[in-house]
């Protein structure tokens, strides 16, 4: 203890033991333990390097970038042929069990502002079933499908993590076998303030938040999970985040994709909708190493520049669904080399904590730098990192906010318009608006069918099709 004291005091962060004597034995043992974890070195090279000397501004990143090149849809000028292949190359990688689904669900889930871990939330239309279930019976049914069960290891942060698991043992675990899913929680970043003093949450409590979805790769490493993988011969992590209820969890051509190009890292990309979609774009850049560019630095110029035929020139959208080789994971996950390592980001934000005092202070403006990781950063240390071209009615719509964009409304709207696309492909008369949106809610479980073709062969094995009205399930 006495040397941890001391260190805090030599990096300048001596007032995070201040209150240290007034806790009782639990509270200084917790204080001690969330002070041991956090690396000082880290925490001031990262102020300094992002905060105090922030690095080359937008127009630096945007030095000879061009589009990065992906796959077609076979519907928008892909080789049909080639996806088919790559489908048949996905499943026998699924039937001899090399694949596994990974959920990173670590987030805090601000903006959507729900009470619980977000893979909790209500998401379908008619059952309410959570985000945690959809994955679940997805999951499950690919597991079926293949003839071997997909292991499901999931990302959790200290904040959400026992919530997250006790919904998973109140809830039977969806149906899947316990053993199937792990569970494991990621880093801890200190936020810090526009001096670079660790803020403190209360007087023995440090203001901790995750270390953003980039942190998935070194906690798959720390806590077992890619040894674990390497044990059972995994090699494939079908990588999501919790908030997309239509995402593929296992995607057959992807897989193959993946396979096919002796990728480390694959990606999903689609075209954005309108130029200032918030999403990232996949770029090349000036080193010829394929990137994702944040939409925040993505200079105007770029976001809004349109080709010959007058699409936009930079429209391949990062949708954050990607397949990760398992020794990749490791390699970076591993840390030790600097060369290969995530780079940091830092993000201002209202961070709530206590003052000198002890007081509390709840910041109306933005006080605190945190510190992230971000997945996609780690696309440009891949060998042969492959993209393809996703739908995006059928991989994409997040629930990220409370109301508009990206909101329950919006994800429930795009599952009603998915399930009436496969109505109408399997014969059935359904009433739609101009969006495609049916007039009744009914819902279709990931158990029933999860894909067009799918749905339209359960359909038609069906003895006695029920009419489809409000609230039917199927
Ligand atoms: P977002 O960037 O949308 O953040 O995360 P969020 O925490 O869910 O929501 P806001 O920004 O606070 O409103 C995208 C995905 O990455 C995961 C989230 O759980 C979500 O699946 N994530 C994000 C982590 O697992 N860890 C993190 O540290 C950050």
């Amino acid at each position: 203890m006495h040397s941890l004291r001391q260190s805090y005091e030599a990096h300048g962060q001596g007032h995070v033991f201040r209150h240290f004597d007034t806790l009782d034995a639990a509270g200084q043992a917790e204080l001690i333990r969330q002070a041991g974890e956090i690396d000082l070195d880290e925490v001031d090279h990262l102020f300094d390097t992002l905060v105090r000397h922030p690095g080359a501004g937008n127009d630096a990143i945007a030095e000879g970038l061009s589009p990065a090149e992906f796959i077609p849809l076979p519907d928008r000028g892909g080789d049909a042929a080639r996806w088919a292949e790559a489908a048949a190359a996905g499943e026998a990688a699924l039937r001899a069990g090399r694949v596994a689904a990974f959920t990173v669900a670590g987030g805090q889930g601000t903006r959507l502002g729900f009470d619980g871990p977000k893979g909790t939330f209500p998401v379908t239309p008619v059952r309410h079933a959570s985000l945690f279930q959809v994955f679940a019976e997805k999951i499950a049914a690919a597991g079926e499908r293949y003839g071997r069960a997909v292991p499901w290891f999931i990302m959790t942060s200290t904040i959400n993590h026992a919530d997250t698991v006790a919904f998973f043992e109140a809830n039977g675990h969806f149906g899947l076998d316990p053993e199937q899913v792990h569970f494991f929680s990621q880093g801890l970043m200190p936020a810090v303030d526009g001096d670079g003093r660790i803020l403190m949450s209360g007087p023995g409590e440090i203001a901790l938040s995750p270390d953003g979805h980039g942190g998935s790769l070194r906690a798959l490493v720390r806590s077992g999970a890619v040894a674990t993988m390497e044990a059972a011969g995994i090699d494939l992590i079908s990588y999501f985040q919790v908030d997309n209820p239509l995402v593929r969890c296992i995607d057959p051509a992807f897989i193959g994709f993946h396979l096919l190009g002796g990728s480390e890292l694959s990606s999903k990309a689609l075209p954005k909708a309108y130029p200032e979609e918030k999403v990232g774009i996949f770029c090349r850049d000036a080193a010829g190493r394929d990137v994702v560019i944040e939409y925040s630095d993505m200079p105007d110029r770029l976001t809004h520049e349109r080709d010959a035929d007058g699409q936009l020139r930079f429209r391949a959208g990062s949708i954050a669904i990607h397949l990760f080789d398992r020794d990749f994971v490791k390699r970076l996950g591993t840390g030790g080399d600097a060369s290969v390592a995530l780079p940091f980001h830092r993000a201002h934000k209202k961070v709530p904590h206590v003052d000198g005092t002890g007081a509390r202070v709840e910041p109306t403006e933005p006080n605190g730098w945190k510190f992230e990781m971000f997945v996609f950063d780690a696309l440009p240390f891949a060998k042969n990192p492959v993209i393809i071209e996703t739908a995006r009615e059928d991989d994409f719509s997040p629930v990220k906010n409370a109301s508009g964009n990206d909101s329950p409304q919006t994800s429930r709207d795009d599952q009603l318009r998915q399930y009436a696309r496969w109505a109408k492909a399997a014969g059935i008369d359904l009433a739609t608006d101009g969006t495609g949106l049916p007039t009744v809610a009914f819902e279709v479980t990931p158990r029933f069918a999860d894909t067009t073709e799918r749905f339209v062969a359960a359909w038609r094995a069906l003895a006695d099709p029920p009419a489809i009205g409000e609230g039917t399930i199927l």
